[in-house]
């Protein structure tokens, strides 16, 4: 599904990645984790667009998409939801989910099972989103990406900030869309209890590249701990 290969990425002069493979199969879930400052962020934009990359290849279906404007990958079905969840506060709910509708060029809309994946932005659908709690604006950015039906779901941090409860009901979530759809979907993380329970296959980063990689079912949970920590 998304095949990134030798990619370097730049902020100015500054080399951030260097020289990074991470590959997501269709249907998993794929964490990648490591320390602050490592390049977890910069590896999703380096997916998105937003940042230089003169060298590398990423590949979504077999289509290069390195050179890409942002847009026409979002178009071609990248979900994206940066670190910090940029919803609109002075918008409702239902007017958040609605601009999830753009890259349809104004077509379709928003899928009935969003509502059941996320039942308290039924609840609130016509709330404010700066009135919701961090949580339930993470869950209004995580559907607002899906409702364009993406093929690939890609996150950055979704537990960042929020409480136990509501992370369990985000894990649950975002399982139930992979096994509902099928989605494929890649997790930029720190909390590991969350990235062992939901993953299928974990990467684990350190100063722009990978240091280790596998089966969630097959790598050693003290090991990834240990390597995080140490
Ligand atoms: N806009 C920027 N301009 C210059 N340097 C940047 C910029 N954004 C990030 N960096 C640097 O690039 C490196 C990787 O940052 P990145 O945000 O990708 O890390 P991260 O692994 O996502 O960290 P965190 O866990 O804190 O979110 C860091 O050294 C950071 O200081
Ligand atoms: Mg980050």
């Amino acid at each position: 599904m998304l095949k990134i290969q030798g990619l370097e990425t730049y902020y100015g002069e500054s080399r951030v990645i260097n020289g990074l493979d991470l590959s997501v199969n269709k249907k998993d879930i794929v964490c990648l984790i490591g320390r602050n400052g490592v390049g977890k962020s910069t590896t999703l934009k380096s997916i998105m667009g937003l940042v230089k990359t003169p060298k590398g290849s990423i590949m979504l279906d077999g289509q290069e998409i390195i050179r890409m404007k942002t847009y026409d990958r979002v178009k071609l079905g990248i979900g994206y939801v940066p670190q910090g969840r940029d919803i609109f506060p002075q918008m409702t709910v239902q007017e958040n989910l609605e601009l999830g509708l753009q890259p349809l060029g104004g077509k379709g809309k928003i899928p009935e099972y969003i509502g059941d994946l996320f039942p308290v932005l039924a609840k609130f659908s016509k709330r404010k989103g700066g009135d919701l709690s961090g949580g339930q604006q993470q869950q209004l950015a995580i559907a607002r990406a899906l409702v364009a039906e993406p093929k690939i779901l890609i996150l950055d941090e979704p537990t960042e900030g929020i409480q136990p409860s509501i992370i369990e009901d985000i894990g649950n979530a975002i399982k139930k869309i992979n096994q509902w759809k099928g989605l494929t979907i890649l997790i930029v993380e720190q909390y590991l209890d969350f990235v062992l329970k939901i993953s299928d296959y974990i990467y684990m980063m350190e100063k722009g590249n990978i240091v280790l990689e596998g089966k969630t079912s097959e790598l050693s949970a003290e090991e990834v701990q240990k390597k995080m920590t140490e």
